[in-house]
């Protein structure tokens, strides 16, 4: 049994937070959602506060997580952890330097803030658009695969960029303070209501996929790879992708080489139907087991 940590979660209220945050709830946290709007789900504390301030983010930092918080008589407890999802989520929704501006500056405030604060495990959201397949101008093949955290990230787009210029502030303060600062290379996050609806369209039209490298991460697994990374301590700045075991496509794995991706390197022996996003080190380092396949949900 593991003792439950005292969070601050950025960007709860979106699509991935809003089952991550459950999920934490479930094994004991407490969390505390910081976020431009609120997430209705009962157990969590809500502050209404903008990442791109920082001054808002030391307050949030040092802030009360409810009411209850008052009771002791010993000032606001300390925060264990912080996990930063808030964002831009994707291009093609703001103009592309405020989708950099708030991404980049909010990420370094928050991590500036928590490390300067002393708060030792920060984990953040960062994306496997980094791989630069995903936003580019044109098809582009990436330069081997399956896509691991060894590659040598360099997407074209603002969004992408941005992550990646994440990770470089992460590992910057993570060298500075001692901090343990793991960053999230997080695939296509599906909701469970979204097995129904999207992965029909994704098997009729499987070109449509391969600007995600037909990757998928189940929101709720995403829970689970999140709480790992809370209780695995002492790794120092890390990247992972989080991505589940197998491709999310009713193809195996080396037709959809032959039929998408010809020429492209193929690093290793790969699984009849394991996922070109390789989570391989989620599941070695951190001991990741997925639940939601997504064969439990809809018939290939
Ligand atoms: N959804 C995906 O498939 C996917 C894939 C890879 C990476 N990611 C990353 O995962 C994280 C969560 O993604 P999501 O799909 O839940 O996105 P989302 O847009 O649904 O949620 C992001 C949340 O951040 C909040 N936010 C935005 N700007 C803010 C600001 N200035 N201050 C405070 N809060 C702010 C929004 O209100 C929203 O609730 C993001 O960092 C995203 O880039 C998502």
């Amino acid at each position: 049994m593991t003792m439950g940590k005292r969070i601050l979660f950025t960007g709860g209220s979106g699509k991935a937070g809003r089952y991550v945050i459950p999920y934490l709830l479930n094994q004991g946290h407490r969390v505390l959602n910081v976020d431009l709007t609120p997430l209705d789900h009962a157990g969590v504390d809500n502050l209404i506060a903008d990442i791109t301030d920082s001054g808002q983010m030391f307050n949030a930092l040092t802030a009360y997580a409810g009411f209850d918080d008052l009771e002791t008589g010993k000032g606001a407890p300390k925060f264990d952890a912080v996990v930063h999802f808030a964002a831009v989520p994707r291009i093609l929704i703001n103009p592309d330097n405020e989708t950099f501006r708030v991404n980049t500056i909010g990420t370094y405030n928050v991590i500036e803030a928590a490390v300067k604060l002393g708060i030792k495990k920060i984990v953040i959201a960062s994306s496997e658009t980094t791989y630069g397949i995903c936003f580019s101008d044109g098809q582009t093949d990436p330069h081997y695969l399956p896509l691991d955290e060894d590659y040598d990230i360099d997407p074209m787009d603002s969004y992408g960029c941005s992550k990646k210029v994440n990770e470089v502030t992460a590992r910057s303060f993570a060298r500075r303070s001692g901090a343990d600062i793991y960053a999230l290379r997080i695939g296509n996050v599906i909701e469970p209501h979204e097995y129904e609806t999207l992965f029909p369209r994704f098997f009729a039209a499987p070109e449509t996929r391969r600007r995600n490298a037909f990757c998928y991460i189940d929101a709720r697994d995403l829970g689970q790879i999140t709480d790992l990374c809370l209780q695995k301590d002492g790794l120092g700045f890390q990247v992972f992708n989080a991505g589940n075991d197998t491709n999310g496509m009713n193809i195996p794995t080396q037709d959809l080489i032959d039929r998408f991706f010809p020429g492209v390197p193929v690093k290793g022996e790969l699984g009849e139907n394991e996922a070109l996003f390789s989570n391989r080190k989620i599941r070695e380092v951190l001991g990741f087991k997925e639940n939601h396949d997504w064969q439990n949900y809809v018939k290939g």
